[in-house]
């Protein structure tokens, strides 16, 4: 006799620019272009822009350069095989690499990290790692918003 079982799988998003990251978690109401994911917004960035070209149009929306919560944040991008710019930068003044609210990352975040020359920004590639690139060079980026309900 057989067992006849089916496995409930997701399905796999094709990864590359044109896959199509799961929207509309119940909480999420995202702009257009964004992505709504776990209750936060994403603009996943076709184009690319130096670091600090990035984190002005990410403000421009009303968003910021992503700050990661957590490894897995960005789940619905595993196969993505971009590095992206993320909103950590060397702050001369307190000598320490920060986010964008003037919040200190926890590295192990992040599954790879050899010390970051702080000259340079940061480019992440989701669910892997970070390295660090002069801040001139262009990168695609991620801008992040959390959503709030308006009212
Ligand atoms: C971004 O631009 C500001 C203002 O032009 C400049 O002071 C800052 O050094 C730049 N940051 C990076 C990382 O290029
Ligand atoms: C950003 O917020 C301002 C003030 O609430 C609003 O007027 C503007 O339309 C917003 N811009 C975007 C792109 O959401």
């Amino acid at each position: 006799l057989m067992a006849h079982t089916k496995t409930d799988t997701e399905p796999i998003s094709s990864p590359g620019p044109n896959m199509e990251p799961q929207e509309g978690s119940d909480c999420c109401s995202c702009p257009e272009k964004w992505v709504g994911y776990r209750c936060n917004c994403y603009f996943i960035s076709s184009e690319v822009k130096t670091w600090n070209e990035s984190r002005s149009f990410c403000v421009s929306q009303n968003s910021s350069l992503l700050q990661l919560q957590n490894r897995d944040e960005l789940g619905f991008m595993q196969f993505s095989k971009r590095f992206y710019w993320i909103g950590l930068s060397y702050n001369e003044e307190r000598g320490a690499w920060l986010w964008e609210d003037g919040s200190a990352p926890s590295w192990d975040l992040f599954l790879s990290l050899e010390t970051p020359d702080p000259k340079k920004c940061i480019v992440y590639k989701p669910m892997n790692g970070v390295v660090d690139e002069s801040c001139e060079k262009e990168n695609y980026y991620i801008c992040k918003k959390t959503v709030v309900d308006s009212m």
